[in-house]
């Protein structure tokens, strides 16, 4: 049987290009938020998140009165959940969010309903929902332990498409389907075979939770090891980048990327879910994180022996004339997103404990969020480029990929995602070191001073630690 009206709840970064797209295939879409700014400029037909061709999909669903918007939920064939699941403090995950979705949702539910949790969510999870709809609703039957026998169908999906790729990836990717029992799993297929065209594949509930869980968690781990070498690879000046690309020729290799550190409410998240269910056994996972989590404070003290350098060298200069451009600031490249960002992290910790003017350059946002305003500048790319003494690459925006060579002449660069690691590798075949053991600060033949090593001997000119005093 065919759905006719569907209802999403929670209308963010998954939920409204969702409802968007089963609103593209005439199905009428009431999405439902509690935040009223979001409800009433989906309702103009825009859109209050950066994601590419998700504007038009969303103008066209309004406008063609296939999606509208509210804050209080109506009755619907089927219900997707895409509401936030943080965790709590010691990484406990928060299911608060998905159960005030479900008592938002109980008062309108009717028999031959679909409840789909989309949301990522730890194992049992979706029992719970199951639970939680259940006692609202003592006049329905729930699939609670597992009878085919009811009246509400409840199923877990997890989403899985890369910000950035989202509408293409939404029709493209597979989709895990994991129903409380195989009608939940099977009439969960009818659904998204409205515009799917992936594979939809069926298991249970809390194999589909662990499949998510395990697919960011492999992620993590992946990216663990790349910022583990990163590390290695400074402290013997080896060009992290190269050695990659080197280690990756061989056929059964496949080393990820290193970083400032692993950012987002996806990656540097649900991996706890794992270790909170199991935290005897998740011990590789609990380590990735750790190394992760502790690549930003790496970055920070980079940057601050950058600085050390400067004042070390050029005596007539205080920390309060150099000015820091932190590039980038969304957790990755080209989108909006700052939730769990370690380039903000960054961007932030040096704000606060360098005296120097330390501004950020996100070419996705036009203002600071509310708790950095005043705090953080923002500064247009070109200027903030001009102006700084240091530029700490963080993100590789694509704006940021255009940035010519000689723009950096005379700057420290600390290039945390390899931006310029072609452009450097080029300049850096004209260089001949003077000094096999390499300083702080490495000038090519480009002027490009590209700094991966440090301030190894840990020799200080006399006065710097005055003019570093805020
Ligand atoms: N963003 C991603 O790339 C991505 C990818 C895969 C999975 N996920 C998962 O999808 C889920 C949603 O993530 P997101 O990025 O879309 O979050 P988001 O914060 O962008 O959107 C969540 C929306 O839910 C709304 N909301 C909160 N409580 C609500 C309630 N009770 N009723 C109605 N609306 C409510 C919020 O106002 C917000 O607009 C999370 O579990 C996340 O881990 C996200």
């Amino acid at each position: 049987m065919k759905f006719k009206k569907i209802s999403v709840i929670g209308l963010g970064y998954i939920g409204l290009p969702t409802a968007a797209m089963f609103a593209s295939r005439k199905i009428e879409v009431v999405g439902v938020d509690v935040n009223q700014k979001a409800v009433d400029t989906i309702n103009e037909g825009r859109i209050h998140i950066v994601e590419p061709d998700l504007d038009m999909l969303v103008q066209a669903a309004v406008h063609g009165g296939y999606l509208r918007a509210s804050t209080t939920p109506e009755p619907a064939e089927a219900f997707l959940i895409a509401v936030p699941t943080p965790f709590k403090e010691h990484h406990e995950p928060d299911l608060a969010y998905i159960e005030s979705a479900a008592k938002a949702i109980a008062p309108v539910l009717e028999k031959g309903n679909l409840v789909i949790l989309e949301s990522t969510s730890p194992i049992g999870a979706t029992e719970q929902l199951t639970q939680w709809l259940a006692r609202e609703r003592p006049d329905l039957k729930f699939p609670v332990d597992g009878s085919e026998e009811c009246e509400v169908h409840v199923a877990h999906c997890p989403e899985r498409v890369l910000p950035g790729k989202v509408v293409r990836e939404l029709v493209a990717n597979d989709r895990v389907i994991g129903g409380m029992t195989p009608a939940c799993s099977q009439r969960s297929v009818e659904l998204y075979r409205s515009f799917v065209v992936g594979e939809c594949v069926i298991t249970n509930a809390r194999t589909a939770e662990m499949a998510k869980l395990t697919e960011n968690a492999s992620r993590d781990v992946g990216i663990a090891f790349a910022n583990e070498l990163s590390l290695i690879c400074d402290k013997h000046d080896i060009d992290v980048w190269e050695l990659i690309s080197l280690a990756n020729r061989h056929p059964r290799v496949n080393i990820l990327e290193p970083g400032p550190g692993v950012g987002g409410h996806c990656i540097a998240v649900d991996p706890w879910f794992i270790v909170s269910s199991a935290p005897e056994e998740a011990k590789m996972i609990r380590a990735a994180r750790r190394i992760n989590d502790a690549k930003p404070h790496w970055v920070i003290n980079k940057v601050k022996e950058v600085l050390f350098s400067i004042l070390k060298n050029q005596p007539d200069r205080s920390a309060r004339d150099i000015k820091v451009a932190c590039m980038g600031l969304a957790f990755k490249a080209d989108i909006d997103d700052l939730r769990e960002s370690p380039a903000l992290e960054i961007a932030e910790a040096l704000n606060e404990d360098l005296p120097c003017t330390v501004f950020g350059v996100e070419p996705n946002i036009s203002e600071m969020p509310a708790n950095l305003r005043g705090v953080l500048e923002l500064r247009e790319m070109d200027e903030a480029i001009d102006a700084a003494d240091i530029v700490v690459m963080l993100v590789d925006h694509r704006e940021f990929k255009t940035i010519q060579p000689n723009r950096m002449l005379g700057k420290e660069l600390v290039d945390t995602r390899g931006v310029f690691r072609g452009k450097h590798q080029a300049a850096m075949s004209l260089w001949t070191p003077v000094n096999t053991k390499r300083s702080t600060t490495d000038e090519n033949s480009n002027g490009i001073r590209n700094t991966t090593g440090g301030d190894k001997d840990g020799s200080a000119s006399v006065g710097v630690e005055e003019r570093l005093a805020v």
